[in-house]
């Protein structure tokens, strides 16, 4: 086999195309000193080169490899991260590959309802993009770009605390107000007065619904986040303080009253604080990060509207299990009396469809739109999520369930 020319102006695409027919890639296992920094990864292929640009990408791994060529090691590693040794990331993938499909042919799938209604308003699917916090850090355009695509996509946006971009210019972006995901202290304000003033603001922006976050009480301890910091040599000074921590005063956080700590809040948060919130909005309130029947049970007892079942994508406790193992005792206890989203670790349109069959109203991703925006910006977000609905969609067909009515306990099974 001749070599080509990789000294003059064949591109190196051309040089890995020629490569991955070489019989010598098969006899040296792959290329060797390309695997990735962290084993949670999927390894580097050989075609990772071959996307160029956002419509070549044919799953969302493939976002995520030109999202980790093109971030800062320390930025992707905020993406990157679980906790600990991974065990919660990698459970929440392991549990969705072990569950399979359970295909009835000779249904009628010409047409497709792929719809789903939170709170009255219906979406064309059930695809939610999740809250994550500091955008601009994966793309200059940031949480615009995502809003730019959640609405030429028609997706459900759900803002984070700590976003890079104000509530008021991403509902702009959006053309139509986000879901707010509300902190409180110890990330969020830390006064009562603080959070109210928050609150008050994102309901002035129009925003139906805010969501709990509650999985971050202990903390977190972000290990591979801590290595991918430390094999980054930029001077981080110019938007870091000195220490390279992230500058903790986001726009959201901005000029809020201060006052003594909120001590409901944080760390002493209870059931007792969704009264709280009630006695100050009227707005939806979702929590998010449920994963036992029990706290399900309470939340319903406390009056939420919605249970969002979370992991935070492995990055709250460690040793979790895999939401898609949580949801169905979820379900059971909720009983349909209030909507389920579930996220953490879906990936594929098949993904969805597991967490639809075992009850969930609408499903969420975090990683794979943010590996859209660091790749491409808002190309790689649209890209991103109409691949989840391409799979959604031949998936739902190819098992015979033509409405996510027709998709349930009986449409999965594991072995
Ligand atoms: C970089 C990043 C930042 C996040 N920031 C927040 C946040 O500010 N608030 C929140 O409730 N969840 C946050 N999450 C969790 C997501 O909302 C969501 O639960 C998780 O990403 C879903 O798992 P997946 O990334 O495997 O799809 C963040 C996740 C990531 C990856």
């Amino acid at each position: 086999m001749r070599l080509p020319d990789i000294r003059g102006d064949v591109r190196r695409r051309d040089f890995l195309r020629w490569l991955a027919a070489s019989p010598l890639l098969a006899s040296s296992g792959g290329l060797a000193g390309l695997e990735p920094l962290i084993a949670q990864e999927a390894p580097r292929r050989v075609f990772d080169e071959l996307v160029d640009r956002a419509g070549d990408a044919l799953d969302v791994f493939d976002l995520q490899r030109v999202a980790r060529a093109n971030l800062p090691p320390a930025h992707y590693g905020y993406i990157m991260t679980g906790v600990d040794g991974e065990e919660t990331y990698a459970n929440n993938r392991a549990a969705l590959e072990r569950i399979y499909l359970r295909a009835r042919r000779m249904v009628d799938v010409s047409a497709l309802d792929m719809s789903t209604t939170l709170f009255g308003r219906a979406w064309p699917t059930p695809l939610v993009v999740a809250p994550c916090g500091s955008q601009r850090a994966f793309h200059p355009e940031g949480e615009l770009a995502v809003a730019r695509a959640a609405r030429s996509r028609t997706h459900l946006q759900t803002l984070s605390t700590v976003t890079s971009t104000a509530v008021e210019e991403v509902n702009e972006a959006r053309e139509e107000p986000v879901w707010y995901q509300l902190y409180v202290n110890p990330i969020g304000p830390r006064s009562w007065d603080g959070t109210v003033a928050l609150i008050e603001r994102t309901r002035h922006a129009g925003c139906p619904v805010l969501v709990l976050t509650v999985d971050l009480q202990g903390g977190s301890n972000r290990l591979t986040a801590e290595r991918y910091a430390r094999v980054d040599e930029r001077d981080c000074r110019s938007c870091h303080r000195s220490g390279g921590r992230a500058d903790p005063v986001k726009p959201m956080l901005r000029g809020l009253p201060g006052g003594p700590v909120d001590l409901d809040a944080g760390r002493g948060m209870t059931w007792a604080y969704i009264d709280k919130l009630r006695s100050v909005t009227d707005q939806r309130i979702v929590v998010k990060g449920l994963v036992t029947r029990e706290d399900a049970e309470l939340a319903l007892r406390a009056g939420v509207d919605g249970i969002w079942v979370s992991n935070h994508g492995g990055r709250a406790e460690g040793s979790g299990r895999a939401t898609i193992d949580a949801l169905p005792e979820v379900a059971e206890a909720v009983g349909g009396r209030v909507p389920i989203i579930v996220d953490s670790g879906f990936r594929r349109g098949s993904d969805l469809v597991k967490g639809l069959a075992q009850g969930a109203t609408a499903v969420a991703v975090g990683r794979p739109y943010l590996w859209g925006l660091g790749a491409f910006g808002q190309e790689g977000v649209e890209r991103a999520l109409d691949i989840l609905v391409r799979e959604l969609e031949i998936t739902m067909r190819a098992i015979g369930a033509p409405s996510l009515q027709a998709l349930g306990p009986h449409s999965i099974g594991v072995e």
